[in-house]
């Protein structure tokens, strides 16, 4: 098969190649998935890069992909050959990702993509929908409660802004930093949106709607300051980054008087229960409502380091894609 890897930890175009390698089989309780599309996340970058230091001989990098079940391994009665799909966790914990012509997986990591998606929005599924989807629902539904969306215009918190209105929250609050940004979350559905740069986000909140039950946080040290004046008391902060302060001091009183929840939300980890009511919820959301896909980049997979380095970059507005045909 076609596949891009990498043998040690560096810089996309030091360690990264191309080329030919075996076609791997499925084993027992495994399927294997002839890909047609694999999605690049910050997380893959980051790992290359050395924050996931390699523990095997060759590594094929990025965790989501979207294609059709071609074999079935022994004892998988869950899905068959021909079946559409989208994946997840393909990298982690397991040497082999999504950036080749075929992965092999255990048959819970595959679930059913419907035929209204492309292979492009499929391979969008895994990490950033997933996430989105446990930041908002860990406590709990979200109707009727007010909800903001910290980086509202960042592949994450673009579909925290679509699951929540989904959900019927009350208000949806998104902050961005630029007017692109900005029209690109209200096209999400946010119901007001607040440039963090150049605007009081702790009072254009209280002027919105009083404070907020839900923060779904995309960098929790340096928002703390600000999350903990607007969130209502049992409210909760689901934080599934901290990039800038990365051991924030911890205002411990003023969260105790409100009874908040803090919860740091890690995609690949969250348990098997999580996993699947997330499955379940994105099934109906796919079926129920009109998701918006924002594919920034897309790619052939040959050209995988430029796929790399755009995700590296971070100036784009969604996702970049590795075409796979
Ligand atoms: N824990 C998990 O399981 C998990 C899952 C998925 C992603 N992540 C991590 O989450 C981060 C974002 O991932 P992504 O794919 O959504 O990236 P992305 O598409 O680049 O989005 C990040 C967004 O956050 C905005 N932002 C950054 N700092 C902000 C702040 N202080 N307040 C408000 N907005 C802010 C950025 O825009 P501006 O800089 O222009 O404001 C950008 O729009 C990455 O570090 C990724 O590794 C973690």
């Amino acid at each position: 098969m076609f596949a891009a890897w990498y043998e040690k930890n560096g810089a996309a175009a030091d360690v990264m190649k191309t080329g030919e390698l075996p076609d791997p089989g499925p084993q027992a309780g495994e399927v294997r998935v002839r890909l047609h599309a694999s999605a690049v996340n910050p997380s893959d970058v980051k790992a290359r890069a050395g924050s996931r230091p390699i523990r095997w001989p060759r590594l094929i990098p990025n965790s989501d992909g979207a294609g059709v079940i071609d074999r079935v391994g022994a004892g998988v009665t869950t899905h068959r050959v021909g079946d559409r799909v989208w994946t997840f966790n393909g990298q982690w914990e397991r040497p082999f990702g999504t950036s080749a012509q075929y992965i092999v997986l255990p048959a819970t990591l595959v679930v059913a993509l419907p035929q209204s998606l492309s292979w492009e929005q499929g391979a969008c599924l895994g990490i950033p929908v997933m996430t989105a989807h446990r930041c908002l629902f860990a406590e709990g539904p979200v109707a009727g409660l007010n909800v903001l969306v910290t980086g509202g215009a960042g592949v994450v918190g673009h579909y925290a802004i679509q699951l929540a209105k989904w959900a019927g929250a009350a208000h949806v609050i998104a902050t961005v930093s630029s007017p692109e940004k900005a029209a690109h979350a209200r096209a999400a559905g946010a119901d007001a949106v607040i440039n963090y740069r150049s605007e009081n986000v702790v009072e254009r909140v209280r002027t919105v709607c009083g404070g907020v039950d839900r923060i779904v946080d995309v960098d929790f040290g340096k928002n703390l300051p600000l999350s903990k004046e607007i969130i209502r008391p049992f409210g909760a902060i689901s934080c599934y980054a901290s990039m800038s302060v990365r051991e924030p001091a911890f205002p411990y009183n003023d969260l105790l008087r409100l009874n908040v929840t803090v919860r740091p939300v890690f995609v690949y980890t969250m348990s098997d229960a999580a996993k699947l009511a997330a499955q379940a919820d994105i099934a109906r959301w796919l079926q129920q409502s009109k998701p918006i896909f924002a594919i920034a980049q897309r790619f052939p997979l040959g050209d995988v380091i430029d796929a790399h380095l755009a995700v590296e970059r971070g100036a784009k507005i969604g996702h970049v894609v590795l075409d796979i045909d």
